[in-house]
Order: structure tokens, then sequence, then C-alpha cells
């Protein structure tokens, strides 16, 4: 019986050889690295980006630069021990110049993130920014009208959902790079991260 770390190594080959993959001759050209994903392997919690900036391209890990800090201190700010969370991104390359994601690109590399999710089984997905928040909202079967409100409507919110292996806590949370640029959104995003915490005790 293969272990979830077995089955996060496949999913890691797949992506380290998949030449199809829209963002691979970007990521080779610059000598990137594919940025799978960190964290323990049986996390109840699963935090979701959107997808690698620069450093994290440089490196292979998520969340290892400004934005990474201050998903830092929002782990932190619960006395939450990163390493028992599971921490990705719904976009596995980084996109030129940090763009959006396009829909294509969400079309190829979601699924990687769906079977992530499948492995790991958490009980509850934090969703950082709206690209994830949008994929995993679906993926949870979390319906209209929820589905088509804004991030400044539903971050915050605790959702609940569900996934083939269960119920699927769904938590709305602001990308942490919009407090990079906004520096009022970071007492909202330390509110609306406390809700994690009565889920990972
Ligand atoms: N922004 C993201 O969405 N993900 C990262 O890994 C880094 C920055």
């Amino acid at each position: 019986m293969p272990t979830n770390t077995d089955l996060l190594r496949q999913i890691k080959d797949d992506l380290l050889t998949n030449s199809k993959l829209p963002l691979y001759e970007y990521r080779t050209a610059n000598h990137y690295f594919p940025v799978i994903g960190e964290g323990s392997h049986e996390a109840k919690l699963l935090c979701v980006g959107e997808a690698p900036g620069e450093t994290e391209a440089k490196t292979g890990r998520p969340f290892c630069g400004r934005a990474g800090k201050i998903l830092d201190e929002l782990f932190a700010s619960i006395n939450l021990d990163r390493s028992k969370v599971y921490v990705t991104n719904l976009i596995k390359d980084r996109p030129p110049t940090n763009r959006d994601p396009l829909p294509y690109e969400i079309e190829v590399y979601g699924p990687y993130l769906v079977k992530q999710i499948e492995i790991i089984k958490p009980r509850i997905v934090a969703t950082l920014g709206r690209f994830s928040m949008r994929f995993v909202m679906e993926y949870a079967g979390i319906s209209e009208p929820q589905l088509s409100q804004t991030i400044s409507k539903l971050h915050g919110q605790v959702l609940e959902g569900q996934a083939p292996y269960g119920p699927l806590t769904v938590i709305v949370l602001y990308h942490p790079a919009a407090a990079i640029y906004n520096q009022a959104l970071k007492p909202t995003l330390i509110a609306d991260f406390a809700k994690i915490k009565q889920y990972v005790v």
C-alpha cells in the first residue's frame, strides 16, 4: 500500500517531467523549479495559494518570499507550527511577471491540486486569494449564491463543503501579499486566520 509520501512523490515526478504543462518551457528557460508543496503529508489543514513568485520558483518552496513572511506571521498569530500544515498553490509554476493565472493554466494545474487534496484528505482548506478560493469552492461543491461572490464579501467565512472522502470546511482568506501593498489589510487577515484555530487544536 503506497504511503501519502509515495503518492505525493508521484505528483512531483509528473510535474517535473511533464513538458506539456503550459509553463514548462518558461520554467526550464529560467532554471526555475516547479513548486509542489511542503509540510505534513497527513495535515488536517491545507493552505492553498495562487502560484509561486520568483523566490519560490528559484527555490522550489512555497511561500518563502515576502508573502511567505506574512503567512508565517499568520501561523504565529494562532501558535500553529507551519510544519503541521501542508502549504501549496493552485498553479505549480511561476507565471511570467507574476500575472494572474489564465483559465487554461487553472484547467491543467488544478487537477494536481485535487490529487494532493485527495491524498492528504485534510478536514479544512484555507484558500489564499481569489483564484484558489473559486477553485476550491467549486471542488467542495459550494454553490450559488456564495460561488460568485467576491473575496471582499467572502473573506473570513467558514463554508461547509464536501470532498469525495468526507466533509471539507473551506476558510476564505485574502492572499497574504495583499497585506504587502495594503498594510491596513493585515488586521483583517489576522482576524480571519484566527477562525482556523478551533479546527487545528
Ligand atoms: N504567492 C503565492 O500565491 N504562492 C506562493 O508560493 C508565493 C507567493
